[in-house]
């Protein structure tokens, strides 16, 4: 008989949306036979989130209070997608009563409190995992293979994560922007760029040269009730300070003797998710680019250096995740992020199930690492002159 996990999603915000959208085509993925999710619960604080994203999600219940969830024995996993200053408590709540736990990122908002999570977690038989979904991009798993099966060894890992959902001085005041030194961009989208450079070159060992700033100093009180980056609410004509930075770049060293470089933005004029790296390596040249999620680019050693330099490649169904993964599973068809939390739910569903059909979610003591490397680069930072 086929296994139900009932799941929940608490916080049906932007990604609390990916992660029920998730759940719910999880089980058409990779044969069956796996494990199925039961969609049981969305909460959110605020009631109206929680019922539109049950009714187009497809589940059963709605609660504003998270800890009905935790309590209600129908619910054996949980995703915790809400913003990173409650991620300690759900956790910690929902590993205690037994949930295996699928906490976004980054894990927690200070080291302190991703140890107790690992702690927590450690004392729990239960699943426990962190969200770094570009680890499911098939485009990047591409990548991995080539440099492992041809390109060789990483020297240089270069990486830009650029958003524009600051850009705007307009846009108002949510808990993005607030938190001590290393909560903005840093933590936000920086801790992806991170962890993907660890994907490719192994620990970073060592952190250099941070600078950071924050250049709108104060933002707007929204009115109403705002979602994911907080466009398009009534705003009041008080402004609070934006505690933390919209822009940081550093340099690192990798367990591999491999180079990184990171610029990262959350006030990137027209640019609303690009999050791009190129990989130099000792036999070639890889790139991706997630405003173009379905393919890479490549340089090799090829014979003819006449003819040779990047080339494109369309990610198809020789490629990991696509065959069964994708409804239409050829080239071009196209996917993107929303697909890579379906893999994601697919691989915490099988973890839960005992099924090892994919690579496991990174667990919470990764999830801590990555703390500790956003900790490193913060320290890096020394106040200058403005
Ligand atoms: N993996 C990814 O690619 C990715 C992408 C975006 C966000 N995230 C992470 O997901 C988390 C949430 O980000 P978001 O952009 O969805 O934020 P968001 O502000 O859009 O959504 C948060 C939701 O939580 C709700 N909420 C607030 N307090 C609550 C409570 N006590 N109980 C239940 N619900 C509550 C809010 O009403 C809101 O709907 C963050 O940790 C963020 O870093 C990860």
């Amino acid at each position: 008989m086929t296994q139900q996990i009932g799941v929940a999603v608490i916080g049906a915000g932007m990604v609390g949306r990916a992660h029920a959208s998730a759940y719910r085509n999880a089980a058409s993925l990779y044969d069956l036979g796996g494990p199925v999710a039961r969609l049981v619960t969305i909460a959110d604080v605020h009631e109206p989130f929680a019922t539109d994203a049950a009714r187009r999600f497809g589940y059963e219940k709605t609660e504003t209070d998270w800890r009905r969830v935790i309590d209600d024995p129908e619910v054996h996993a949980v995703s915790v997608a809400v913003a990173n200053n409650l991620h300690r408590e759900i956790t910690e709540a929902a590993l205690q009563n037994g949930k295996h736990v699928l906490c976004e990122k980054p894990l927690a908002p200070t080291i302190a409190d991703a140890e107790a999570m690992v702690k927590a977690a450690a004392s729990s038989e239960r699943v426990n995992a962190v969200g770094f979904t570009f680890r499911r991009s098939p485009a990047v798993n591409a990548i991995k293979a080539q440099v492992e099966e041809r390109l060789g060894a990483v020297r240089h890992f270069i990486g830009n994560y650029w958003c524009d959902y600051g850009f705007d001085p307009q846009r108002p005041i949510s808990w993005r922007y607030r938190g001590g030194r290393g909560s903005g961009v840093l933590a936000d989208i920086g801790s992806h760029l991170a962890d993907l450079a660890e994907f490719f070159c192994g620990e970073t060992v060592a952190v250099h040269g941070t600078t950071m700033a924050t250049l709108i100093k104060d933002r707007p009180r929204p009115l109403g009730v705002a979602v994911g980056h907080a466009g398009g609410v009534e705003l009041s004509t008080e402004r609070d300070p934006v505690e933390n930075e919209d822009v940081c770049t550093y340099t690192s060293r990798h367990a591999n003797g491999a180079v990184g470089t990171f610029a990262l933005s959350r006030v990137a004029y027209g640019h609303a998710n690009t999050l791009k790296f190129d990989l130099f390596c000792e036999g070639g040249t890889a790139s991706f680019d997630l405003n173009r999620p379905a393919e890479f680019s490549i340089i090799d050693d090829g014979p003819a250096r006449a003819g040779n330099g990047p080339r494109t490649v369309s990610i198809g169904p020789w490629h990991p995740y696509v065959a069964g993964g994708l409804p239409m599973d050829f080239p071009t068809v196209g996917h993107g992020q929303n697909d890579f939390f379906v893999f994601q739910a697919r691989a915490f569903l099988d973890q839960i199930g005992g099924l090892g059909r994919l690579p496991a979610c990174p667990d919470m003591a990764h999830g801590l690492h990555n703390l500790r490397v956003l900790d490193a680069v913060t320290r890096a930072f020394k106040e200058g002159p403005a």
